[in-house]
């Protein structure tokens, strides 16, 4: 288990995200006002940067560019949104926020190789 600190615990506001660098790793650090999520920095539908996209609201947070969303305490998929979020393992210590990094979580994406196969 490797824990590293992202930030201190006022550095992101309520309903709002952050990207940050965490040791050559970008996170996006989510605060839905009743707790924060640090999760890949980008929507996992099409790549859409979410510290753009991504809006927090009443603990939901939703990329604007399709409108996929999650329900951050529980990480639930809403609405017609088809892929999971990934999100890294978090804690509280002495007035920072640390996540716990063994490795980047990325998403696969469909290529344009893929599509070219449908054609084939
Ligand atoms: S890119 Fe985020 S919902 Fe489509």
């Amino acid at each position: 288990m490797t824990w590293k600190r992202i930030c201190g615990s006022d550095d992101v506001a309520a309903n709002t995200v952050r990207k940050f660098d965490v040791e050559g790793i970008p996170v996006l650090l989510v605060n839905y006002g009743a707790g924060y999520r640090a999760i890949p920095p980008v929507c996992p539908h099409m790549e859409e940067p979410l510290e753009e996209s991504g809006v927090v609201v009443r603990c939901i947070l939703t990329c604007t560019k399709h409108l996929w969303a999650w329900k951050l305490d529980t990480l639930e998929m809403q609405g017609e949104t088809e892929k999971p979020l990934k999100a890294y393992e978090l804690k509280h210590e002495d007035g920072l926020i640390l996540v716990n990094i063994e490795e980047e979580l990325v998403y696969e994406f469909e290529t344009e190789d893929d599509d070219d196969d449908f054609f084939k």
